[in-house]
């Protein structure tokens, strides 16, 4: 098998950098050419001085934080996965543990900086409406001498992205490309009147549920952010209720519908919600709280799939899989999810995961499980169930 590129050379040195959980099948370097991007040009326009305050927003695994370490970034951060392969590519390169102060997406950067920040670098989110969220959030510590540098893959900036920058920001232009990837250069025009940031934002679901309606409060990294998912519509819709489902986990839970409907159909279960972004687990906590106010608790974790989840604890896993890991496509985290839930769940406990018709997801079930059932389908989805056993 090809062994995966791990070590970063750049002006600012060599590090060696794994993407996090350390996958021996791994496909994917910790890092992008975008990364490489900036820190070339960084170098080439000598913008780096001694005692310059320096902020990273969306920094993948330490790709850009840990070259500049020396430069003591803050680095803003929604993502569990990057910031533990943050802690560890850290540990692994001798970086003191006090050179990069990660905070979390939610965090106002005006409690962080005491005045306007020197440099500002941008990693392009998945989503627009994060990219507008974090536009708004670092707002307030920039100034008409900041130097504020996105990156990303050319595939991923249109004009639409350009267009948030100037209504936000001010000015902006973009690079020429290098190797797929391109940088926008942005300047803050301080006369600009600036609209308030609209997240979170809110939609109430397409229908009762046992006559409550419920209306979704959605962060604005959360998938299914503007509606809710087709996928998790056809999930919600064939919840199981049963008594004997006495702790049931929403893995991956996003904005927590799904967890947050089976609460409410099976209303003796103890409930859990894990997501590894820090805007899903506060959105599921919202979520909850709307509907049960004082009466229910409800444990929610920020964390790598099930970690924090105790083996042989569960009776029924929720699991609409994601196919993404920050912009890149792969299955790994779903077969992570599916493997640690045979570990989580009770003998005779279930899974239930959604698929898009298109995913291997029966076949990769099975030769887990030894079982898999297709509880419902329609035309786009298949409602999966597999029993330990
Ligand atoms: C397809 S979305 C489903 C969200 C929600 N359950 C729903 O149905 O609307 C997949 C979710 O998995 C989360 N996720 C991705 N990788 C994860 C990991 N390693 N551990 C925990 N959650 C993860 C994503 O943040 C996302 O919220």
């Amino acid at each position: 098998m090809e062994q995966i590129n791990t070590l970063l050379e750049t002006a600012f040195g060599r590090y060696q950098l794994q993407r996090f959980p350390v996958n021996k099948a791994e496909k994917l370097r910790a890092w992008d050419a975008a990364d490489e991007y900036v820190l070339q040009h960084l170098d080439e326009n000598k913008l780096l001085t001694e005692n310059i305050s320096l902020l990273i927003v969306n920094d993948g695994f330490g790709g850009l934080s840990i070259p500049l370490s020396r430069y003591k970034p803050v680095v803003m951060i929604d993502s569990y996965l990057a910031s533990h392969g943050i802690v560890l590519n850290s540990q692994n390169n001798t970086i003191d543990e006090d050179a990069i102060t990660i905070s979390n997406s939610l965090d106002r950067p005006e409690d962080i900086f005491t005045t306007s920040v020197d440099i500002v670098l941008i990693k392009l989110p998945k989503s627009l409406a994060m990219l507008e969220d974090q536009l708004h959030r670092i707002r307030p510590v920039l100034s008409s001498t900041t130097i504020i540098i996105a990156a990303g893959m050319t595939k991923n900036i249109h004009m639409s992205t350009m267009k948030l920058f100037e209504k936000i920001i001010g000015d902006t232009k973009t690079s020429l490309a290098r190797k797929k990837s391109r940088l926008i250069f942005s300047q803050v025009d301080e006369r600009l009147t600036v609209s308030e940031n609209p997240f979170p934002t809110s939609y109430t679901l397409p229908y009762k549920l046992d006559g409550i309606d419920l209306e979704v409060n959605n962060h604005a990294a959360v998938f299914s952010q503007d509606k809710l998912d087709v996928g998790a519509r056809f999930f919600v819709e064939n919840l199981p209720a049963d008594e004997k489902y006495t702790t049931i986990v929403d893995l991956g839970c996003g904005n927590g519908v799904l967890g947050v409907m089976a609460a409410i159909k099976n209303p003796t279960a103890n409930l859990v919600f894990t997501d590894e972004s820090y805007m899903a687990v506060e959105s599921a906590i919202s979520n909850f709280v709307s509907v049960f106010e004082e009466t229910r608790e409800a444990e929610f974790l920020q964390t790598d799939c099930l970690q924090g989840v105790e083996d042989n604890s569960v009776s029924l896993i929720l699991c609409n899989p994601p196919f993404h890991q920050n912009n890149a496509i792969t299955d790994n985290v779903a077969w992570q999810m599916f493997s640690e839930s045979k570990e989580a769940l009770t003998q005779k406990g279930e899974l239930w995961v959604i698929a898009n018709r298109h995913l291997a997801y029966h076949a990769k079930l099975k030769t887990i499980f030894g079982n898999c059932e297709v509880v419902a389908s329609n035309n786009k989805f298949t409602l999966l169930k597999v029993i330990k056993s």
